[in-house]
């Protein structure tokens, strides 16, 4: 949810935490905070707001130091303000701390600390954080930080600077990421991030802590222990993302620029388990035997459960067993019927999404064996689940997810081929049907996306829409779900996503002129059905958008129809959502709202 960036060093550590925060700062926004350690004592900057305005209130500051630590706060605890910011003092300000996570115990331990003479001044539970540091510390930070760690209950990545070790930064995480980067050969640096695109301009050797790990940085070195203070050798992990594929690249938003990638997506998620040439499909990591499991469960949130539904449509088509979908938050506590004989697939772009790390925790608690559709390499879902499908989208800045939904969904059409290969319903004729229909979606996506202009058009027509319905049936519906939250998400509009046939059952009595339905109208087997429901809103005097499939008759509904290319009826939600992202991304620039980081929201979601 929040950012943190350490760095010890020769540059300018003010530049180095400031830039890297700014690549966080997706993560959470309401408010950032640095520390510089000079030789003798510690300065904390915080400000409310975005990190411009902290970048503004320390222009001048030039301190001689060589080591700080910063953070970008998406409030939890205590409301987003300067004082609320991390990093945390101590009482005597001789440490520093910064903390993304949630200390569950936090108040049980305030209570404690307040009794022995410890005085509060936040509203956070990061401060008793500073606060078990200054009690524990007898001039060992190693052991402090080893000590605290068995009090502390709840998830956490810190990071911490102690006044009496001038040349010496630390880190400890358990159930929230953090990563050190290793400064290139002889350059007497070292860094320490909660994502990778904070340091990754300076270098690409990092190591990913795992829970219960702690580091050690100086400038020549990076040690990592456990918590009992034994020290770890631990691999290096090369990172191949470019500076280049982690920034805007030309784009006014990265959410623009991460639709216009969804082309590449494709291939990239694609490439080595399709190709021209197979006769089946290949994972890499996902050597499982689907014949083992009698029951299939899709768990994610938001997004990522959208692209679970299109999987659970999919595999009950093609391979006619139930599929059993629930959002993450509502699985964990439901007390799921499942046992080794159940698969549970979690899918996730962060890999880190609080709930969603549960729901697959419980599952492996309960013996199902967990497959994660996963972003985020090297990610808590991505280690913890018994087999793992990358979904190679590379990194997603923008609060929305578009291009790692459409990698996810492509996860599942190949999923779902597989397993219906793998329990041979799958004829050779329709498997080359399949293949050939997804080997193209890649450069028929790069059609839908020249529409934009197109598109853009349409959304100026209605932009003074008061109340958006996006309808569909079948599959259909499923991605109106994804475009109904695409839009609330980013244009801040009322909309609901609708079963095209229930509207009669209620909403139809909230169609008027100031509402506008998207229909999705792909379904061959309902089309006619879904266009007399668009009927029956258009006699109310609602406003409609269709997206449907090159070659259908719309006109006695409207003018304004999207159209995608022909594909095979497996794989059309893939291409029918690429509107509904543009329609979304203009309603919400239209709209004048900042579409890379909405209101309220935070890209990774890891408290419940
Ligand atoms: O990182 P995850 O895929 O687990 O995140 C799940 C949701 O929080 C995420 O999809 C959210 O709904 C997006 N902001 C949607 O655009």
């Amino acid at each position: 949810m929040c950012g943190i960036v350490g760095y010890i060093g020769n540059r300018d550590v003010k530049e180095v935490l400031l830039n890297g925060l700014s690549k966080l700062e997706y993560r959470g926004y309401d408010s950032a905070g640095i520390a510089l350690k000079t030789d003798d004592e510690i300065s904390i900057f915080k400000e409310n707001g975005r990190l411009d305005k902290l970048a503004k209130k320390v222009e001048k500051i030039n301190l001689p130091s060589q080591m700080g630590i910063g953070h970008t706060r998406w409030a939890t605890h205590g409301k987003p303000s300067e004082i609320n910011a991390h990093p945390h003092f101590n009482k005597n300000k001789t440490i520093a701390v910064v903390h993304n996570g949630i200390i569950e115990n936090y108040l049980e331990l305030k209570n404690e600390l307040i009794k022995e003479g410890y005085k509060f001044i936040t509203e956070t539970d990061t401060e008793v954080l500073a606060h078990l540091l200054d009690k524990y510390y007898e001039g060992d930070a190693k052991k402090t930080l080893m000590d605290i760690s068995k009090v502390i209950r709840g998830s956490y990545a810190i990071c911490a600077m102690f006044n009496d070790e001038a040349d010496t930064l630390y880190c400890m995480k358990k159930d929230s990421p953090l990563i050190i980067g290793k400064g290139e050969k002889d350059a007497k640096e070292n860094f320490i991030a909660s994502d990778i695109p904070a340091i990754l301009e300076y270098t690409k050797e990092v190591y990913i802590l795992e829970d219960n790990e702690i580091g050690v940085l100086t400038k020549k070195d990076v040690t990592i222990y456990d918590t009992l203070g034994n020290e770890k050798d631990k691999p290096i992990t090369k990172v191949t993302w470019t500076m280049e594929s982690a920034e805007k690249g030309g784009y006014e938003h990265y959410m623009l620029k991460e639709m216009h990638e969804q082309p590449h997506t494709v291939r990239d998620t694609l490439n080595g388990r399709l190709s021209n040439s197979s006769d089946n499909i290949t994972f890499e990591n996902a050597n499982l035997d689907i014949n083992e499991f009698n029951k299939i469960y899709i768990v994610a949130c938001g997004t990522a459960f959208h692209a679970g539904l299109i999987g659970k449509y999919l595999i009950e088509k093609l391979v006619r067993i139930p599929i059993f979908t629930d959002v993450s938050s509502e699985f964990r506590y439901r007390d799921p019927i499942i046992d080794d004989k159940t698969l549970v697939i979690a899918i996730s772009q962060s890999g880190e999404t609080a709930d969603t790390l549960a729901a697959i925790r419980l599952a492996k608690e309960r013996k199902a064996k967990t497959l994660g559709i996963v972003n985020v390499i090297g990610s808590s879902i991505d280690r913890e689940c018994d087999y793992t499908i990358h979904t190679c989208a590379g990194p997603e800045i923008a609060v929305a997810s578009t291009k790692a939904y459409t990698a996810q969904v492509i996860c599942m059409y190949l999923l779902s081929v597989y397993i219906a290969k793998e329990k041979n319903l799958m004829q050779e004729d329709d498997f080359n049907t399949f293949k050939c229909a997804m080997l193209k979606l890649s450069s028929q996506i790069e059609e839908v996306l020249a529409k934009e202009d197109y598109i853009k058009d349409i959304v100026k027509k209605y932009i003074k829409a008061k109340n958006v319905f996006y309808i569909g049936r079948g599959m259909d519906y499923y991605v109106a779900k994804e475009g109904s939250l695409k839009l609330k998400e980013i244009a801040y509009l009322h909309s609901e996503s609708y079963q095209a046939g229930e509207l009669k059952h209620g909403p139809i009595a909230l169609m008027e002129s100031a509402t506008l339905v998207v229909g999705i109208v792909l379904d061959e087997d309902l089309i006619e059905k879904t266009k007399s429901n668009l009927k029956e809103v258009k006699a109310r005097g609602a406003k409609i958008v269709v997206i449907t499939e090159e070659g259908l008759d719309m006109s006695d509904i409207t003018d304004d129809v999207i159209y995608i290319p022909k594909t095979e009826w497996a794989f059309t939600s893939v291409l029918a959502n690429i509107p509904q992202q543009m329609i979304a991304y203009y309603f919400a620039t239209l709209l004048g709202n900042d579409v890379d980081k909405p209101r309220n929201l935070a890209k990774s979601v890891t408290v419940e």
